[in-house]
């Protein structure tokens, strides 16, 4: 299809989608991931910081100490926004810039990047959405055992108070964690992210432990500093089926809903870790104080929901005694090697509801990931797979939303190509091309179809 084509096919796709106009649209980022600026005006290191520079750690051996240079660029990223016509943004706070040792003195220059940044958001009509932790722990508080720390669900609890304090009589919307899941097991378990420990399950399980008691622990006090704000965390789900109909894989598949899953979601939703995954996980637990639960089941006003893939699994061998194996059905994959499965988005949403029953869901981040795109002859960047994700995507959540889930808006995960973590610059999921050796930003056709979907909105 000639280019021209293919963007007018795209476009029409797109205004066929008819989103009721409500319905909020955003784009997501995380600060470790576009900033860079890792020393400016008072930062402290965090444990990416310093985690980057082990020796293959991140496969392309980069870092973000540059990245998408936000730091100095962010005007150019909200221009970005209000060219596609975007409602909402989503980004983190690095902690390490409000509180460079985690502890105690706040950084004013810190503070000041922040208030720049939302006060202009606000004028430009886009809603703040701001996550307090997006894995850039303070490395001060990691030499003081950082997760396996309860000392280190305290100093979120005192983060958060601080944030609040600074940005709460502007930013309505506010998310303690993202994907506890991801940071824990990620980091502790497997040793892909920082910190990079192969500790396996103890190491995941304690991690989530205090996160989790964080989170809880944030929760009164973000309502404290921030009048009227909704408060909620962020999981990261997968819907999770079994890769044939026998015991052994059906169980597995129960034991892996249970491990990223239902783990997180009864803590907070039902007060309790489930029952099940109590037992396996025995003699591999943290100390759970009295209280513990009751902390973590704090009264959230929505669920944020990032969901990138289903997991099929069979009985197998990682993390035992967790002992699944992913499968990976015929069909297509992104770079991160994710399977494009949209039915996923509207599997989850109603999973979410039918057992657990938040009062509002967001969808915090929903993307897929392409391996060197590059601006085409033409100056535009082709992304026709992408384009096609998005569209299909939230045409499943407005299934899912039509029928009674209260959904109430959707990220795009991401604004800009940026630094993905282990995957370095090698895997882009933005929904604008950044060529890192001149930080030119160009907007990609999935950019484009989303302006036109936001556009297009109805009601
Ligand atoms: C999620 C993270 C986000 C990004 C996407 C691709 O797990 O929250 O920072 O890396 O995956």
């Amino acid at each position: 299809m000639a280019n021209t084509d293919e963007r007018a096919a795209y476009l029409a796709r797109a205004r066929g989608l008819k989103l009721p106009r409500g319905f909020v649209l955003g784009a997501a980022t995380s600060a470790y991931q576009i900033e860079g600026a890792p020393r400016a005006d008072g930062k402290g290191e965090s444990i990416w910081d310093r985690f980057v520079r082990q020796p293959g750690a991140i496969i392309d051996g980069t870092t973000g100490d540059v990245a998408c240079d936000h730091y100095h660029r962010w005007p150019e990223d909200l221009a970005l926004m209000k060219t596609m016509g975007l409602d909402a943004y989503r980004f983190s706070l690095a902690w390490t810039r409000i509180q460079p040792d985690g502890a105690g003195a706040v950084n004013a220059r810190g503070i000041a990047f922040y208030d720049r940044l939302i006060d202009a958001l606000l004028e430009a009509g886009i809603a703040p959405h701001v996550t307090l932790y997006h894995w850039d722990l303070p490395q001060a508080l990691q030499d003081k055992g950082g997760w396996y720390s309860r000392d280190t669900s305290e100093r979120l609890a005192d983060y958060a108070a601080i944030a609040a304090g600074a940005f709460g009589d502007r930013v309505r919307n506010w998310v303690t964690i993202n994907e506890p899941w991801t940071f824990c097991w990620s980091g502790h378990a497997d040793g892909e992210d920082a910190p990079g420990f192969r500790d396996g399950v103890r190491g995941g399980v304690a991690a989530s432990h205090h996160a989790l008691l964080g989170h809880g622990m944030a929760v009164p006090r973000i309502r404290a500093g921030a009048k009227g704000a909704e408060v909620g965390v962020v999981f990261d789900l997968n819907c999770v089926e079994p890769a044939s109909d026998s015991d052994a894989d059906r169980a597995a598949a129960t034991r892996f809903d249970g491990a990223q899953n239902r783990w997180f979601l009864d803590a907070v939703f039902k007060g309790a870790y489930p029952a099940d995954m109590q037992d396996l996980y025995a003699g591999l637990l943290p100390e759970i104080a009295p209280g513990d639960a009751e902390i973590i089941a704090a009264p959230v006003d929505f669920l944020g929901v990032n969901i990138y893939r289903r997991s099929v699994m069979q009985a197998g061998t990682t993390w035992p005694p967790l002992n699944f194996d992913r499968v990976s059905p015929p069909g297509a994959y992104t770079a991160t090697n994710y399977e494009i499965w949209p039915r996923c988005i509207y599997d989850i949403l109603h999973y979410v509801r039918r057992n657990y029953g938040p009062g509002a869901i967001w969808i915090t981040e929903s993307g897929m990931a392409l391996d060197g795109e590059v601006v085409a002859a033409d100056g535009q960047v082709h992304d026709p797979v992408r384009a096609g994700y998005y569209i299909d995507h939230l045409a499943e959540v407005e299934r899912a939303r039509a029928e009674g889930v209260p959904v109430k808006g959707y990220f795009a995960w991401t604004l800009t190509d940026n630094f993905e973590w282990a995957y370095g610059y090698r895997a882009g999921f933005g929904i604008t091309h950044v060529d890192f050796a001149t930080q030119e930003r160009t907007i990609k056709l999935s950019g484009h179809v989303l302006a036109e979907i936001a556009r297009t909105r109805v009601g």
